[in-house]
């Protein structure tokens, strides 16, 4: 769970990226969180994960303050940025040992693992070769192993499916929706309508630092009393503001 009372966030003068942002996000759903380009979708990610500090108001994971206690709030999340560009001095198998030590997960217990999820994401063969030498995708994937090598009850994801290919994005949702199955939570951002329609239990739309809709796309239609998709929904929404 990750509740989220009240924050806001200003990077200079010229306002709020996040304004008084209010939501819960529950155990077992997918929660779907867009909005458009500069809407505070990855600032408010970021203050999720502690990579930025609040100015007002309060974040807790699994009911453990960031700010308060961050390195035990850390431990209950995995966390892939929108950027996969990093480590890139590392071999792909050194980046998923290093993120197994961060964790300690055990030896026995990590082999089966990154056997398992390189199997799953087809990159076996390229264990063995620099981060530097692999495509997005596959930049994508090994950030995208590196944390469900440690198996943290709460996903945190910005815009993960950019970049995948369909058997791997197919893969990654089929795992969230079971990751949200067995009690967890999944939050993650995407541009991708379609795919938050089909895969979140709820959508959270988020525009100039401000929730617009949080609830269901069913609720969503009832309310507007329309039958529309969500992409026609939200660009109603978005540009009304
Ligand atoms: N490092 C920064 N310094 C100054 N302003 C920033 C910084 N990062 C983001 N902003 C501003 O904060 C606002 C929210 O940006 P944010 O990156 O959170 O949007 P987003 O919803 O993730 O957008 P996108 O869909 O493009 O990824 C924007 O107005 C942006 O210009
Ligand atoms: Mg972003």
């Amino acid at each position: 769970m990750i509740e989220i009372n009240n924050v806001s966030k200003s990077y200079n003068t010229k306002g709020k990226a996040v304004d008084s942002l209010n939501i819960t996000i529950p155990n077992g759903e997918i929660i779907g969180f867009l909005g458009p380009n500069g809407a505070g979708k990855t600032t408010t990610i970021k203050m999720i994960t502690g990579i930025l500090s609040a100015d007002e108001g309060s974040i807790k994971i699994n009911g453990i303050d960031i700010n308060e206690k961050p390195l035990e709030a850390k431990k209950q999340f995995g966390f892939v940025p929108d950027n996969p560009d990093m480590f890139l001095r590392l071999k792909g198998i050194e980046y998923l040992n290093f993120m197994a030590d961060i964790y300690n997960v055990s030896g026995e217990l990590r082999k089966q693992r990154i056997d398992e999820l390189s199997g799953r994401f087809e990159m076996t063969d390229v264990l063995g070769d620099q981060i530097s030498s692999y495509s997005h995708g596959m930049r994508q994937k090994i950030v995208i192993m590196g944390v469900l090598v440690h198996s943290p009850s709460v996903w945190i994801l910005d815009e993960p499916m950019t970049g995948l290919d369909p058997k791997s994005s197919f893969l990654l949702k089929e795992m969230m929706r079971e990751h949200a199955n067995s009690g967890k939570t999944v939050f993650f951002s995407t541009h991708v309508l379609e795919v938050a329609e089909k895969v979140c239990d709820r959508i959270a739309i988020i525009n100039k630092g401000k929730i617009l809709y949080y609830g269901t796309v069913h609720e969503m239609r009832n309310n507007l009393k329309t039958d529309e998709s969500l992409e026609k929904m939200f660009l109603e929404m978005t540009e009304n503001e």
